[in-house]
């Protein structure tokens, strides 16, 4: 069993296909076990990309991810992490495979619909940073 974290991102929730985002998740076998609807601070979005600050689209992505409400969600099971991110499809939707969630639904390499963690350490990293119990930008 693996946990990851993933995010209908405001593009995915103004498009108003959380449900459908949400369901090809469950489809494939995983388990959401924490969800929310919550709007990122500026310094919430810099610190969850912190890992980005140095490349051009920074600024533009986190002015993105602070621009309407998002869900974040905790995804379990079995191989989950490598799951949720073959359903995603690649970063850029002109790249991405047919049936894919951004092929399907994302406009650009930014507004892309949905993020998932790239590795055991970023998804520990990630469920903790919205889901955490003492985490500043996890919320109540
Ligand atoms: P995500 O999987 O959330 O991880 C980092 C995000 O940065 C990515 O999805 C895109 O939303 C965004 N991103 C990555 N590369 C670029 C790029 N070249 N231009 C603009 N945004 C990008």
């Amino acid at each position: 069993m693996e946990r990851t974290l993933s995010i209908i991102k405001p593009d995915g929730v103004k498009k108003n296909i959380v449900g459908e985002v949400i369901s090809r998740f469950e489809k494939a076998g995983l388990k959401v076990v924490a969800l929310k609807m919550t709007e990122l601070s500026t310094a919430c979005a810099e610190g969850f990309y912190e890992v980005h600050k140095e490349r051009p689209f920074f600024g533009s992505l986190t002015e993105f991810m602070t621009s309407g409400p998002i869900v974040p969600m905790i995804l379990e099971g079995d191989d989950a992490i490598k799951k949720v991110r073959d359903l995603m499809g690649a970063t850029n939707p002109a790249d991405a495979a047919e049936g894919t969630i951004r092929k399907d639904f994302a406009d650009s390499i930014e507004a892309n619909i949905v993020h998932g963690s790239d590795a055991p350490e970023t998804a520990a990293f990630e469920t903790a940073y919205f889901f955490g119990k003492e985490t500043e930008c996890a919320g109540s």
